[in-house]
């Protein structure tokens, strides 16, 4: 069966930026945006042009430099909106409107107080306004998460006729269920005319810590495209995690989907958006985390030392991390000891190597982390000269 290609369509610079305390500057998002690109991601959404003048700036600046990845521009199911994002478009290669409205219950009756049949008109419109822009329209249908499958089916359908290339499904608030979610994704693929002609696109919320798994749930059930950010960063508890989905694909080969993401520069990527925005990234956090690749347990390290796989999935190069770490806390045995003390220049017999590691337990019981200029003040204290 060969591989089918899910298109990445990263957000970072758009949901990702709506994180509080975390404003990017224009420069700051091209150097982003021109590093996503490198990266290999299909589609980076720029901004919201509408919100604010220098929104629009940065996504007229990121059109003038990007050349392979598409462009997309968010707006509301508003005339204004769309006008403006296509405005802040006209600089792209490859120029994509991403317009739409809240579908569900909750969102038609307390945010836009309106009806189920006005909602679908406005969603009509507004694909139609926007495809006399460009001819890529993606339309979101926000809160799908929480939309009626029937009600949900019959917007698509109708955003399809009006001319939409993509159908966004998210998960808004991070309500879904991996099960439920990927349920819906298959309703809609089994119950709206035209949807072999479009792209279902996932964009999951993290709520409840279920973003990476509804997202590879929508992808299993027919979806094609994943909505983004590095680190996951996003509103409230964030967005699907790029580097998360993109190694799921490439450690699971046997689901013949992947991504063109080259994840030796996950790494780095995840670096300059933690720098840009000054959010640090977790340190157990998939992939990207500074201990995703560190031992500190003897029976771990026991088992990398010997064979890097016995306690790793993913080799840390292929996500361009030099090597995975060799952690001394006062849970590691004699066999990380003799590691680091290899590592610094020091053969320890088998005498010399419980000695040290007498000295060290005491040394790592006060300590949190025993690190090299320890280790060498041991070797002094017991007059080891290996
Ligand atoms: O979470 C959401 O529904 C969104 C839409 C605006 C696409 O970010
Ligand atoms: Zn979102």
């Amino acid at each position: 069966m060969a591989t089918e290609h899910i298109f990445i369509f990263d957000t970072t610079l758009r949901d990702g930026e709506q994180v509080p305390g975390c404003k990017l500057a224009t420069p700051q998002k091209i150097e982003i945006a021109l590093q996503l690109e490198a990266l290999g991601v299909d589609i980076i959404e720029a901004g919201f042009p509408i919100s604010s003048p220098g929104d629009f700036n940065s996504v007229v600046e990121i059109s003038k430099v990007i050349k392979n990845a598409r462009i997309c521009a968010l707006s509301r199911a508003v005339d204004a909106d769309i006008k403006r994002a296509a405005e802040a478009l006209v600089y792209a290669k490859h120029p994509r409107i991403h317009t739409g409205i809240g579908t569900s219950q909750s969102h038609i009756q307390h945010k836009l107080r309106s009806t189920q049949d006005k909602i679908l008109e406005r969603a009509i419109h507004a694909v139609k306004y926007a495809k006399k822009f460009v001819e890529d329209i993606e339309f979101y249908a926000e809160d799908a998460g929480r939309t009626d499958n029937e009600y949900l089916a019959r917007v698509c359908e109708a955003v399809i006729k009006a001319g939409a290339t993509v159908l966004n499904i998210p998960d808004t608030t991070g309500y879904c269920l991996p099960e439920e979610y990927g349920a819906k994704i298959a309703f809609l693929r089994d119950n709206v005319k035209g949807i072999e002609n479009v792209v279902l696109s996932t964009h999951c919320h993290n709520d409840l810590g279920l973003a990476t798994a509804n997202s590879i749930a929508g992808i299993q059930h027919g979806a094609r495209q994943i909505e983004c950010t590095i680190n996951g960063v996003g509103e409230r508890a964030g967005n699907t995690s790029l580097e998360e989905v993109v190694m799921i694909m490439r450690q699971h080969p046997y689901l013949n989907l992947d991504s063109k993401v080259n994840s030796k520069l996950l790494n780095q990527t995840s670096r300059l958006v933690s720098e840009s925005m000054g959010m640090p990234v977790q340190p157990n956090k998939a992939i990207v985390g500074a201990n995703a690749f560190a031992h500190s347990s003897g029976i771990h390290q026991d088992g990398v030392i010997k064979r890097r796989d016995t306690y790793e999935i993913i080799d840390p190069k292929e996500v361009g991390v030099d090597t995975s770490k060799i952690v001394l806390t006062a849970r590691s045995g004699r066999a990380a000891l003799a590691y680091r003390f290899k590592n610094i220049g020091h053969n320890l017999s088998k005498v010399e190597l419980d000695i040290a590691y007498a000295q060290f337990v005491q040394v790592a019981d006060v300590k949190k982390e025993v690190n090299d200029e320890d280790l060498e003040e041991i070797l002094k204290r017991e007059q080891i000269t290996a």
